[in-house]
């Protein structure tokens, strides 16, 4: 396996966790972000059995200074960064006439910002392995709704700045692009249908059921499908790829 190192973020759960297993098999090393380091722990078991050495990062991305440790404790310990996986998000799902400037600033700063700092900080490392970024955008920024529109605006940003950072990848020698699930089944796609569940008159049992059907698609996603994407999307057969926006969401999205 050739030396090359990749960072995820939102290692310990759901699309993060599962993405970090899934490049075990392609990369000799992986960093692994996010704020529980027991969860992290055990991811990093999993990434050691995959056959990459793994490195605990147990930190908020939306402080300010977090990008830079991890940044900084990667290179410390493996000397290169080859790949960024931008894929911690929290953004309140609260309804837009309700939600406080306070939630608003959150969600960005961890999902927008923690990001975006985040590449900057590794940019001269990923210049040097001309190596490759991936952000996480989702499927509401394609048809933004009042009950959630924090989440579209956001990941509407998420795929603007992807583009930015695209086009200066160009120059570096960089490939930077995003992904745009639909709805995967994970802890916040849980914390989703409890609130979208009461606002339908169901039961949360019900919702989960339903709720496929009434956005038109067969099933959930899986957080491993999105990570085998994300794997092809860093892989060298991906190389020519970017400035992309990628949709995977089971065929939600119906216009073209
Ligand atoms: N699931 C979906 O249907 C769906 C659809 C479209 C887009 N997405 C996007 O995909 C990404 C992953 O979503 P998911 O469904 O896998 O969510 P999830 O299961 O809730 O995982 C979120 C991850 O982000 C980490 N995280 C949260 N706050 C953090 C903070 N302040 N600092 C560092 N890490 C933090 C969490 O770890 P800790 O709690 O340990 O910090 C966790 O690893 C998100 O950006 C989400 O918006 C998801």
């Amino acid at each position: 396996m050739r030396a090359s190192v990749a960072v995820v973020t939102g290692a310990s759960q759901g699309i993060g966790r599962a993405t970090a297993i899934r490049l075990a098999r392609e990369f000799s090393a992986i960093a692994l972000a996010a704020r529980s380091a027991a969860a992290l722990g055990e991811v990093a078991e999993a990434v050691r059995a995959g056959g990459a050495e793994p490195l605990v990062c147990d930190l908020d991305l939306s402080d300010p200074g977090a990008p830079n440790t991890l940044v900084g404790r990667t290179l410390e310990r493996f000397g290169r960064i080859d790949a960024i996986l931008n894929i911690a998000g929290a953004v309140p799902q609260i309804a837009l006439f309700e939600m406080t400037d306070e939630q608003w600033n959150a969600g960005m700063e961890l999902k927008l910002h923690g990001a975006r700092r985040l590449t900057i900080r590794a940019w001269n490392a990923l210049k040097r392995s001309q190596g490759s970024v991936v952000f996480m955008s989702g499927s509401a920024s394609l048809d933004p709704k009042p009950a959630f529109a924090a989440v579209a605006a956001t990941n509407a940003a998420i795929t603007a700045l992807a583009k930015a950072f695209a086009e200066q990848g160009i120059k570096d020698g960089i490939q930077v692009n995003s992904v745009v699930p639909g709805p995967v089944m994970t802890r916040r796609r849980r914390s989703f249908l409890e609130k979208w569940a009461p606002e339908h008159g169901m039961s949360v049992e019900e919702a989960m059921e339903r709720f496929p059907q009434e956005i038109g698609i067969s099933r959930y996603g899986r957080p491993e499908e999105i990570a085998e994407l994300l794997s092809f999307m860093v892989s060298p057969a991906a190389k020519w790829l970017t400035g992309a926006s990628l949709r995977m969401d089971g065929g939600e999205v119906k216009g073209i």
